[in-house]
């Protein structure tokens, strides 16, 4: 079997002696959505943190496209092709709407304003709102500009920590539809969510962490009939 075009192998790992990853195991292929899971707690942030290499691990191994990229820092993954949106503080609150896709590209020497105008076909309201503080945007639009920030380097992968947070349904269903569209362009998405059945229903692939653990991996359709993870994780 080939190897998935993105994966987090056996991480185990934490931030002092004691460790929060156990094994875990995360994998994304071109194109498809995999979502995280579990209760707050379980190791979601940390698990994204370790495949960004924000987090040194005492076990396991990290490959993008085949290559191991275990050593490289976050900012060689980005130009391996790694986007990160963090759970927390994922925009500048102070600068334009505008500055911060700037900020995202910073590590393009070239003209990157096709790449603007392509984030901002996915998200016209952030054309609309370019020269306002981004802090004075709602939080769905902001997380807009986190995920368009990330896009800014044209990576192959986007990693997103919970991109719904503290949004309404409403807005969570116009992101999920944005993420959507992303992934429909060739990209690998792989994010993590609080709103674990509305996410396992547009994944292709779903993990259950408990624990710093792989609790059951599967895909969302299979997540979302299985019984045990209703039952347990999805609310009945
Ligand atoms: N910077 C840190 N230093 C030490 N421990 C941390 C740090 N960040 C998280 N932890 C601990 O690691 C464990 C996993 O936390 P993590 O944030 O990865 O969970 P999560 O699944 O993302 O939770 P949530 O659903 O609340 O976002 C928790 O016990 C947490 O207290
Ligand atoms: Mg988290």
């Amino acid at each position: 079997m080939s190897d998935p075009f993105l994966i987090g192998e056996a991480m185990t790992g934490g931030y002092g002696a004691a460790d929060i990853l156990h094994d875990c195991t995360l994998s994304v292929e071109k194109g498809e959505i995999a979502v995280i899971v579990g209760p707050n707690g379980a190791g979601k942030s940390t698990a994204m943190k370790a495949v960004f290499g924000m987090l040194p691990l005492r076990k396991g191994e990290v490959r993008l496209g085949g290559k191991a990229i275990t050593s490289l820092s976050p900012q060689e993954r980005v130009r391996a092709g790694m986007g990160f949106v963090p759970q927390t503080a994922n925009v500048f609150t102070s600068m334009t709407v505008r500055e911060n896709l700037e900020m995202g590209a910073f590590i393009r020497q070239d003209d990157f304003s096709d790449t603007m105008d392509l984030v901002f076909d996915l998200f016209p309201i952030l054309k609309e709102k370019a020269t306002q503080p981004a802090g004075e945007l709602s939080g769905g639009q902001r997380q807009q500009v986190a995920v368009g920030r990330a896009l800014m380097t044209k990576p192959s992968v986007l990693m997103l920590d919970e991109p719904t947070a503290g949004v309404s349904p409403i807005v969570m269903d116009e992101l999920f539809d944005k993420i959507l569209e992303v992934a429909a362009t060739g990209i690998a998405i792989l994010m993590v969510e609080q709103n674990a059945k509305q996410a396992l229903n547009i994944a292709d692939k779903g993990f259950v962490l408990v624990q710093g653990r792989n609790r059951f991996t599967n895909t969302g359709e299979a997540l979302l009939a299985d019984p045990e993870v209703r039952r347990s994780f999805l609310g009945g």
